[in-house]
């Protein structure tokens, strides 16, 4: 009789709790016993938190958002703030500790959520001797050796949805509208939802744009009588010359941080060079609140029940992937080397470009 737990770590994502459920559901056939461990990696340093997972626990969770379990982006113990009385802190590796408490605990495998920090973490403990399954997660679609994460069908789902209805209220004022979607480092999800939502111009991090080509375009359009715009920006894309309006402060793809947000910045840009009335919004994390979308849900049930078969087949220090039409599984230290972007040469920037969306390039 196997024991096994399951955590999520990072942002949240439109899925977790299916991976929850089916975990539960697929040891549970299997008469074994699961736990749920709270937020991230911590729940193993604090292990009161720890819950027991039983198909009442989970029953008809896969369709909620978010993650019963809570999730947490600042618990690594391999690099975990320790404070002192005065609030005095440091870094200090404590994973020593989680792993006395996953062998005191006697679980067999733990079954680890989460995007690209977390299964790095994951992949430490498998290196230490714990018997971790990984499960990738992110909206943002950029982690290596998987087609594609749950989570990111549902945030293209809210992006185009969003884009949709920004159609009829820049019509009807002549605007531009800039809507800036999440994508740090990917332009996965302004891509997606740009195409599907009509836009105009869409500019993304692996395509440094050029402002005044974005002012062509939207000049060459009113021109052939269509004197409004949709502007899709991803968050992290970059101007050109991001050097000289970023004033050397920040990261490439942060640059918006100093800048009070790259949508902000596209429209006021577009407003000064065409004199077009502009609008810039954020759409943020209602891109990953609520339910899951059917893909997502079902993506994630399937990856929920693939990682079990893993432990089952003592497949350890892998991940479940996408490998279309299958679930496949890939060593952990494969696909964290591998960076997914866009490709600038891939069929969906090319249907865009077919239909005559502009990328500012
Ligand atoms: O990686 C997922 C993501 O949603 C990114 O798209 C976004 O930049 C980031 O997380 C936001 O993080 P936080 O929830 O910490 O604000």
């Amino acid at each position: 009789r196997m024991k096994i737990c399951i955590n999520t770590g990072g942002g949240d994502a439109p899925g977790l709790n299916a991976v929850i459920e089916a975990v539960t559901m697929a040891a549970y056939n299997r008469q074994w016993e699961v736990y749920g461990i709270k937020s991230g990696y911590t729940g193993l340093l604090n292990t009161d938190e720890i819950i027991r997972l039983t198909p009442e626990k989970v029953d008809g969770i896969a369709s909620i958002g978010g993650t019963i379990l809570g999730t947490t982006n600042k618990g690594n113990p391999f690099s975990m703030p320790v404070c002192n009385a005065v609030g005095e802190c440091e870094l200090r590796d404590v994973s020593d500790r989680v792993m006395d408490n996953f062998k005191r605990l006697r679980f067999d495998a733990l079954v680890a959520v989460g995007g690209d920090g977390s299964l790095e973490i994951a992949h430490q403990f498998a290196e230490k001797g714990m018997p971790v399954v990984g499960v990738p997660k992110t909206i943002d679609n950029d982690m290596g050796g998987t087609v594609i994460t749950f989570g990111f069908d549902t945030a293209v789902s809210i992006a185009t949805e969003a884009i949709d209805r920004l159609h009829s209220t820049a019509k009807s004022h002549d605007r531009v509208m800039v809507v800036e979607v999440m994508g740090r480092n990917a332009g996965f999800i302004a891509l997606n939802s740009g195409i599907s939502g009509n836009a105009d111009v869409i500019l993304i991090p692996e395509i440094p744009f050029d402002i005044e080509k974005v002012c062509d375009k939207l000049m060459e359009n009113e021109l052939n009588g269509r004197k409004y715009a949709i502007v899709v920006v991803a968050e992290g894309a970059v101007p050109k010359d991001g050097e000289a309006i970023s004033k050397g402060e920040g990261e490439a793809g942060r640059q918006h941080v100093v800048l009070g947000g790259i949508a902000d910045y596209v429209a006021k840009e577009i407003s000064k060079r065409t004199g077009k009335d502009s609008r810039s919004m954020v759409l943020g994390h209602l891109q990953r609140g609520g339910s899951p979308t059917t893909f997502d849900r079902l993506l994630s049930l399937r990856f929920g029940a693939a990682a079990v078969r893993a432990i089952e087949a003592g497949k350890f220090d892998h991940m479940v992937a996408l490998k279309s039409p299958d679930i496949a599984l890939v060593p952990l230290a494969e696909a964290l080397g591998i960076e997914k972007r866009v490709r600038t040469d891939g069929d969906t920037i090319l249907t865009a470009r077919d239909i005559g969306i502009c990328f500012g390039d």
